[in-house]
């Protein structure tokens, strides 16, 4: 038995796998193994001696027994122990390169919010307008009638009407102005609002696409005057553009749905052709702006007796070229990724100002 007992273990403890653990299993303690054929052996015995051998054998089976299992587990500890060791990763490296690079904020989508917070800041609320427009949002309301030259000027796209169609004509809205009208006519007034979107006339060259971006500003109430307008107006250059002071000229101007209608210049310079926005002496045009017009106001439900302000338009994309001097319009919209890199914010800058408002 001793023999028996030394044999196995030592197998046991020299096996190198489950299977050679199962084989030896099988042949010590299984149905037909050496332990089963000797406990077989004990019937032949007399009682006596069957009292000290049996309980022997059952020791012996239990050794063996533990023993496969303690094999066993230590197999398994050592496997584990190699995976561990061959299969480690090395969460410190840095990883791999994207296959595909992150996509970017479109220069456009990046100046609105930059724009939309500086006015935010001074209590404008964001408002928005449908692009397909009825005329008497874009031209009527806006005090601009049917023989007025301002609608051939425009390059309006119309809408094709099928015959018989009563509605009235739509175009594609050729700026964010009709935004005020929709705006008073919701809120009434006192109001504040911003409304920056899409806008499209029928033109293309380096400075202009058939589709642009526009933002337009309202403010009205008892006594809301032309120097609210110039104060609002600095204080967003001077944000936007990074440059304290910026100096403003106001050259008076005309449109229909103002009076008196003003166009807004920033200071600039032009160093070895390169634009220097905010120093010099020299003048670029940046926007329209006047006080709103009282037919305007009439229009849009507002009693002029009672009620005043200022409005502006500002092109979205040619403050962008200004700023991040981007020099073809055409690019923006060309949806080509090299130049979508290059002009483009990360997703996961914030679109805050670098300076603020300065109060
Ligand atoms: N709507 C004008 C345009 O598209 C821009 C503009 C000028 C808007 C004067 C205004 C304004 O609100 O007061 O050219």
């Amino acid at each position: 038995m001793d023999d028996l007992r030394n044999k196995y273990l030592m197998a046991i403890a020299a096996a190198a796998d489950e299977a050679a653990l199962e084989a030896l299993r099988l042949q010590a303690i299984g149905k037909k193994g050496e332990v089963a054929l000797m406990m077989r052996g004990l019937g032949k015995m007399d009682p006596e001696q069957r009292l000290v051998e049996g309980p022997k054998l059952n020791a012996l089976k239990d050794e063996i027994t533990s023993a496969l299992a303690a094999r066993k587990a230590a197999l398994a500890d050592a496997a584990l122990e190699e995976r561990l060791a061959s299969e480690w990763l090395d969460v410190t490296l840095p990883g791999r390169s994207a296959v595909r690079a992150p996509g970017t904020i479109h220069l456009v989508s990046q100046v609105t919010e930059e724009v939309t917070a500086i006015f935010a800041d001074m209590g404008f609320v964001v408002a928005e307008g449908p692009q397909i427009e009825t005329d008497f949002y874009n031209f009527d309301a806006l005090n601009i009638p049917g023989h007025h030259p301002a609608r051939q000027e425009m390059d309006t796209f119309y809408l094709q009407r099928a015959e018989g169609d009563e509605r009235p004509p739509h175009v594609l809205r050729t700026h964010t102005s009709p935004v005020q009208i929709r705006s008073m006519q919701a809120n009434g007034a006192p109001i504040r609002v911003i409304a920056p979107g899409r806008v499209y006339r029928a033109d293309y060259d380096q400075t202009h696409t058939p589709m642009f971006h526009q933002i337009e500003g309202l403010a009205i109430g008892k006594d809301v005057s032309m120097a609210n307008l110039k104060w609002v107006l600095e204080q967003f250059f001077a944000a936007f553009f990074e440059v304290d002071g910026i100096k403003t000229r106001f050259r008076a101007s005309h449109f229909p749905f103002t009076e008196p209608s003003a166009e807004v210049d920033i200071q600039c310079s032009w160093v070895d052709g390169q634009l220097r926005i905010g120093e010099g002496d020299g003048w670029l045009e940046v926007l329209g702006s006047g006080m709103v017009h009282p037919h305007v106001l009439r229009s849009a439900g507002v009693d002029p007796e009672e009620w005043q302000g200022f409005a502006f338009g500002i092109g979205i994309d040619r403050l962008a070229m200004l700023k991040y001097g981007a020099p073809d319009l055409r690019a923006f919209f060309d949806s080509d990724l090299r130049w979508l890199r290059h002009f483009g914010f990360s997703a996961l800058d914030v679109p805050t100002l670098h300076r603020g408002l300065s109060r």
